[in-house]
């Protein structure tokens, strides 16, 4: 086969064979098929989508480009969350932990930024020392240890998606149907997980910004998930503004880190309790989802997922010493403020300026070798609904550039917008399916 062939097939729209499809992505990991040409044919099948049997086709062959893991051994309902990303999600960073003190096993093999959105392996990464590269016997060990697992796509788990992910990301192939679903669930797939959450995001700064075809992804999410026989629930979540006050891979983490010590961000900790309480529920150690968000607050509450965390740093190679010392605030050379131009109500925060914003401080990549900036990042002092006056501060940036500085605060020249009147509530879980 020819991969040039194959690009015009799927950009006449074409659909393709399942040999077809695996001669793409076997041909791109051992070399035969070049980036150029896998961009190519990312960006064809973003314009000609695929139907449901090449997506199901691709998705088994990303699947079995590398291991699945049998933890058939381990004893403990094991569960495993994914979200579709968003604009200061950083829930995993406190559900792994938090679930995994309830007695589930968590193996998580996440990503790292993909387009507008952060990701947990960068966020993690902001740790000094943090790996997120074991060999499979290493990912079984700390499971077996801790209850639970945090690392990346590897040479031996999920390499097609590895490889494609970082090459999505920066050529604007992320948001499309089919491409996200067999990226998700070749990882999801591959850990060993009987039973998955999916935390499928609904808005602007989601990576579907259409509402119907994010309902659409969590569809496929669950449907693919049963044909391999797993249990899945998908929590639809709004995604118009960013989550939490935080955004940034370090902030992020420190986010994490008061919450776990107690404090209190009403979004955040909403969506954290109810995809905690999902995943207690989908591993049988609750009648129902309310009963496992009891149960996970309880964990929250009394330390026990702050400690799994201060755990899983340690077992991960992380220096726990940085983050212990997480209240003695670490930040960038730069930092600049914006405000508010008039009086009047917060209507707007929009959520995928944020993102490009925080990427132009040095929160994420333009090309495949970009190196990220940890400490960058923006802080909101206020969300949708609030009131402001005139001259109080909305956000803050902070970069270890001063350019970077400058070109972000022009990016977030329309990210916000003031009302005269207070807009109305949205609700934060939009639905969950199961
Ligand atoms: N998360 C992933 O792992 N892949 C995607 O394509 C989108 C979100």
């Amino acid at each position: 086969m020819n991969p040039v062939e194959l690009i015009k097939l799927k950009r006449n729209g074409s659909a393709l064979t399942k040999d077809q499809i695996k001669f793409i992505i076997e041909g791109y990991l051992d070399g035969r098929v070049t980036d150029y040409q896998m961009s190519a044919f990312l960006m064809a099948v973003y314009f000609m989508n695929m139907n449901e049997e090449e997506t199901f086709f691709l998705t088994e062959i990303m699947l079995e480009s590398g291991k699945i893991l049998d933890l058939s051994h381990i004893k403990k309902p094991k569960v495993d969350k994914h979200s579709t990303g968003g604009v200061g999600d950083k829930t995993s960073i406190i559900l792994a932990p938090l679930v995994a003190s309830c007695g589930i096993a968590v193996p998580m093999i996440s990503g790292r930024g993909l387009g507008h959105t952060g990701g947990t392996l960068d966020k993690l990464e902001s740790i000094p020392g943090f790996n997120v590269n074991f060999p499979v016997d290493d990912f079984k060990r700390i499971l077996e240890k801790t209850g639970l697992v945090m690392v990346g796509q590897t040479a031996e788990l999920a390499p097609a998606d590895k490889k494609i992910y970082a090459l999505r990301d920066v050529t604007a192939t992320v948001e499309c149907i089919p491409l996200i679903t067999s990226s998700i669930m070749s990882k999801k797939l591959a850990e060993g997980a009987e039973a998955l959450v999916f935390d499928v995001k609904i808005g602007v700064g989601s990576n579907l910004p259409d509402k119907e075809e994010s309902i659409e992804l969590a569809k496929k999410l669950i449907s693919t998930s049963r044909k391999f026989g797993k249990k899945a629930i998908a929590v639809l979540s709004d995604m118009e503004q960013p989550l939490g006050m935080k955004i940034g891979n370090w902030l992020e983490i420190e986010e994490c880190i008061e919450v776990m010590n107690g404090k209190m961000i009403p979004d955040l900790f909403k969506l954290n309790n109810v995809l905690a309480g999902a995943m207690i529920y989908a591993g049988g150690m609750a009648k129902n989802i309310e009963e496992g968000e009891k149960i996970a607050l309880q964990k929250l509450q009394d330390k026990s997922a702050y400690n799994k965390f201060l755990e899983i740093v340690e077992i991960q190679n992380g220096d726990t010493g940085y983050v212990k010392d997480w209240a003695d605030l670490k930040r960038p050379a730069f930092s600049k403020t914006v405000t508010a131009s008039e009086d009047g109500f917060i209507s707007e925060m929009h959520a995928s300026d944020f993102g490009f914003a925080a990427i132009e401080l040095g929160c994420g990549r333009k090309k495949v070798d970009d190196e990220i900036d940890y400490l960058a990042g923006i802080i909101l002092h206020t969300k949708v609904g609030n009131e402001v006056k005139k001259g109080d501060v909305i956000c803050e940036l902070f970069s270890g550039s001063s350019e970077k500085l400058e070109v972000s605060e022009k990016r977030m020249k329309d990210a916000v917008k003031i009302t005269g009147s207070k807009p109305a509530d949205k609700p934060l879980i939009i639905d969950i399916l199961e």
